[in-house]
């Protein structure tokens, strides 16, 4: 039956981690898929994680099913957490949050739910965005189109080519934004930029789909999350996909949400029932293990006092690598702008560089970026800048 396929590409980030792990190198820099990684360029199992693993381990009774849901302490931590309990939406019942395996199972549910009432809407996507994107979304049946956002040669954001292209936008398109952190570039809109982009989400009818997958790596818990709350509050309909992944460091666990705001609470009930529905059919209920975690580390203040603080620390190593980043580049490369580096949040940032210069950078240098020059910031722990810059300097 299967004789027609054809070998499939390797995944362009995932596929980096391959090829950095077959490299025998010493010298070898990963910057690649983004993981964070501490100084010792480990991904550490973060201490309230650790804790909550032995609790829910001693406290637990059964393996049997989870609901459709999922976990119900998990559900309302991140309810709290990604809206918060005085979100006009929570306090009238017209949000719901569903666990999902991971992020990117969040995002193929919110793109069945979509599929099941509106499968000829398009999903409009940042140019650039995640390459996993439009993978998730155009598997679902969705068809993408991509709304200019940043240009990597000038480091700008495109702010007034994506007004332009979003008012050409039919009523019902869904437009993926991401609410801080963006993956690839790093460049999150600015907060006026913001208020006229919520004016045109409501002026055009445009349904919302905010993916929020950096929530706290960025200028903080909270601040991550101001937009989303105020284009959540603003719109009548919004769909919200959580990761997991990065600021609790669940990435294998596959632990992430979706959240529905809608009208009302029946309308809203609806749509919850629908996404039962869209998850029974495809993988019955999500796993349970990291959103245990979760949910026993919210609900202990010692604990979510203990993730907070590890938290609060990798991003200001984020921010500090990005600052050493960019004075080494400044210092080594007088002529080229790499300030942006500093300006920017979260993991990553693209460098902009062209395609033969990332291949070079792998080949005879040993540093493993995104095809896209995305780097991963976390990746440059020791003397990871040191050598970036110097293949740099050699390259451009
Ligand atoms: C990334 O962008 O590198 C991460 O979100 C990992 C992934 O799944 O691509």
């Amino acid at each position: 039956m299967f004789e027609s396929l054809k070998a499939f590409p390797t995944d362009p980030i995932l596929g980096i981690s391959a090829a950095y792990a077959a490299d025998a190198s010493t010298d070898k820099v990963d910057v690649g898929v983004g993981v964070y990684r501490d100084e010792t360029g480990q991904t550490p199992v973060m201490k309230a994680v650790r804790l909550a693993t032995a609790r829910v381990a001693a406290a637990e009774t059964t393996k049997s099913y989870l609901p459709t849901s999922g976990n119900a302490g998990f559900n309302r931590a991140i309810t709290e957490l990604v809206l918060g309990l005085s979100h006009p939406a929570v306090v009238e019942g017209r949000a719901v949050t569903l666990q999902t395996p991971g992020g990117c199972g969040a995002l193929r549910l919110a793109a069945d739910l979509v599929h099941l009432v509106a499968p000829l809407s398009p999903v409009a996507l940042s140019a650039p965005t995640w390459p996993n994107h439009p993978a998730l979304l155009g598997g679902a049946g969705l068809t993408t189109v991509a709304y200019p956002y940043y240009d990597a040669v000038s480091r700008t954001l495109r702010f007034d080519a994506m007004l332009a292209f979003l008012e050409t936008l039919p009523p019902g398109a869904v437009l993926l934004l991401q609410p801080s952190c963006h993956n690839p570039t790093g460049a999150d809109l600015a907060p006026a930029q913001w208020e006229e982009l919520i004016a045109l989400v409501k002026r055009r009818s445009l349904l919302p789909l905010l993916d929020l997958a950096y929530q706290g790596l960025g200028e903080g818990l909270e601040a991550d999350v101001h937009w989303l709350r105020r284009m959540t509050a603003e719109v009548p309909e919004c769909l919200v996909t959580v990761s997991c992944s990065k600021n609790f460091g669940l990435y294998r666990e596959r632990t992430g949400a979706v959240i529905y705001v809608g009208r009302s609470p029946v309308e809203t009930q609806a749509v919850h029932t629908n996404l039962m529905m869209l998850a029974r059919r495809m993988y019955s209920m999500p796993p349970d293990h990291g959103a245990a975690l979760v949910a026993t580390i919210w609900a202990d203040a010692e604990l979510r006092a203990a993730w907070q603080q590890e938290l609060d620390g990798m991003r200001e190593r984020l921010a500090r690598l990005r600052r050493e980043l960019a004075t080494a580049l400044a210092a080594s490369l007088p002529g080229q702008e790499y300030s942006f580096i500093a300006a920017q949040r979260g993991m990553f940032s693209l460098l902009g560089l062209a395609p033969g210069v990332v291949e070079a950078l792998r080949r005879d240098h040993h540093v493993y970026c995104a095809p896209d020059s995305r780097i991963n910031i976390a990746g440059l722990s020791g003397i990871g800048i040191e050598r970036l810059v110097a293949a740099l300097v050699r390259l451009t």
